[in-house]
């Protein structure tokens, strides 16, 4: 346990680190790759939304798009990526509740949001299952889950490539490259309302509904 709780501290430790310049880094990134599928799950979330992870708030500009129809709630374990986000939402005039906590243990009640959100986040979340049934538990049945991230490729060398990347990236970073969260989705308690895989598969877009007869 005590191992664990070290590696969880370096990790935010890390995330607190990188909060400066993670905007920036990431900018092309972002706007060749990555706002298409923000833009994807914003036209998709609908009434109290919960984000998982939501790091700098770059969902938000999106989110805030949707105007009164979305209400926000949102964690992430990095006090520092929190804070971005939080002078986001300020500055987009979005009255969103963010909080620190694990994506492992959501501070909200049982069947509190219609939407959950989670993007580019799973690939590094300790345990994808666990983290799945925690945004479950906190979507009242019949809500949205709505997922992206990046995923295993569906081609061979790209996912040799991956597979060599996660020797560096996991024990650095917590990093996975060949995880796919739609698998492990398709033994728990939602129906596939839409899935959209890029090209090579790299990223995956899923948009699921919690079953109405789920406990
Ligand atoms: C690559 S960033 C993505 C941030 C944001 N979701 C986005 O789409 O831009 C990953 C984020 O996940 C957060 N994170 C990773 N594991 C977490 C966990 N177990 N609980 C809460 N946040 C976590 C990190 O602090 C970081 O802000």
């Amino acid at each position: 346990m005590g191992g664990m709780d070290d590696r969880r501290q370096r990790r935010i430790a890390d995330w607190d680190r990188r909060a400066g310049t993670y905007d920036a880094r990431t900018s092309w990134l972002e706007r060749r790759v990555l706002a298409a599928s923000r833009e994807w799950i914003a036209t998709r979330a609908a009434g109290e939304t919960i984000e998982v992870a939501v790091g700098t708030g770059l969902n938000l500009p999106h989110l805030a798009r949707e105007g009164d129809a979305v209400r926000l709630r949102g964690v992430d374990w990095s006090s520092a990526m929190l804070d971005r986000a939080r002078s986001r939402a300020l500055a987009l005039g979005i009255d969103a509740e963010l909080v620190v906590a694990d994506a492992g243990t959501l501070p909200f009640e049982d069947r509190s949001a219609d939407t959950v959100v989670c993007t580019f986040a799973l690939c590094e979340v300790e345990d994808v299952r666990a983290g799945l049934v925690e945004m479950l538990r906190v979507l009242r049945p019949g809500g949205r889950l709505l997922l992206a991230d990046h995923v295993v490729s569906t081609s061979l060398p790209l996912r040799l490539m991956q597979r060599a990347a996660e020797l560096v990236s996991v024990p650095r970073h917590g990093e996975h490259f060949t995880r796919r969260p739609l698998t492990v989705l398709a033994d728990l308690a939602v129906d596939l309302v839409e899935v959209e895989r890029g090209r090579l598969g790299i990223i995956e877009r899923v948009h699921a509904r919690r079953r109405q007869d789920a406990a």
